[in-house]
């Protein structure tokens, strides 16, 4: 199983759309995928897709119920957990709770083949850890000076501290193609400079009205719209990560990305 994290540094570039639209175009070409989200704002997995789950990971957490009763099934057959409800943020868990994190992910007995991971604005452990997690991080930068110090500093700790040695950059709300080629151009020569770890152009996706409007239905634009330019992208951009070969020597089971939760550099169980 492939496990994308999607990240940003700053918050409101457009995360949640790429990881909802991500996960549903890889549904839509046939992978059986699970969309996780480690994020409670506001703008959160269960309300872009007009979702009302029962429980959620916290309920697992507090003994109420099993992994498998969180999830939720979104439109295209696409399997969803939801934020683990209250005030703390899933990325904040305990190592006793990341223990039962891979109790419950290894009991999970849905095949899958494709997890996509949403995560917090900032750099907090908790997003550093599924980054860390996860076969491939999708780094979300819009043409904005901010945008582009968050995601440099995203990639500096993932890369120094974490061990990641592979970014995949997405560009959103892009006026122009040239503008995502360009931001990415901007990224690469500050990390080939400073840093050692391999950034992939994985493309861009427009600054689209569409979007928006399907933001407003809470639908995902690939299925509410999915002849919009956004839609186009992001279908193309689930057909370029399909094609990713998973870095060697991994298991690619979804316990993998469970173990390697706990299995951190500085986590009380490593
Ligand atoms: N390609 C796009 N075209 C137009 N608007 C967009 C696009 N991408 C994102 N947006 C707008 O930006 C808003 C924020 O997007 P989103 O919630 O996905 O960002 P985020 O990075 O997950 O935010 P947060 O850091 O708060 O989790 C959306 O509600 C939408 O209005
Ligand atoms: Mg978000």
């Amino acid at each position: 199983m492939r496990v994308i994290a999607v990240a940003s540094g700053k918050g409101g570039v457009g995360k949640t759309n790429v990881s909802v639209n991500l996960a549903l175009s890889l549904c839509n070409a046939g992978q059986r995928t699970l969309l996780l989200d480690t994020d409670l704002g506001l703008a959160n997995i269960d309300v872009l897709l007009g979702l009302s789950p029962r429980f959620t990971l916290a309920d697992v957490f507090a003994g109420r119920c099993e992994l498998r009763d969180t999830l939720v099934k979104g439109p295209a057959g696409l399997w969803v957990v939801p934020a683990a409800s209250g005030k703390r943020h899933m990325t904040e868990l305990t190592p006793a709770e990341h223990v039962g994190l891979v109790h419950a992910f290894s009991q999970l007995d849905v095949p899958l083949e494709a997890m996509v991971i949403d995560t917090a604005a900032g750099i907090a452990d908790g997003v550093l850890t599924f980054c860390q997690a996860a076969q491939d991080v999708v780094v979300v930068v819009c043409d904005e000076p901010a945008s582009v110090t968050d995601a440099y500093a995203l990639i500096k700790v993932l890369s120094r501290d974490r061990g990641v040695r592979r970014i995949q950059v997405l560009a959103n709300q892009v006026h122009h193609p040239n503008e995502g080629k360009a931001l990415f151009a901007k990224l690469e020569r500050v990390t080939a400079r400073f840093l050692d770890v391999t950034l992939n152009y994985l493309g861009a996706v427009p600054r689209d009205e569409w979007l928006r409007r399907a933001v407003q239905r809470q639908e995902a634009v690939v299925e509410a719209f999915p002849s919009s330019p956004s839609a186009r992208a992001f279908t193309d951009i689930a057909r370029r990560a399909r094609q990713w070969q998973s870095p060697p020597g991994q298991r690619g089971h979804i316990e993998f990305f469970a173990e390697r939760l706990v299995a951190q550099p500085g986590s009380a169980l490593a």
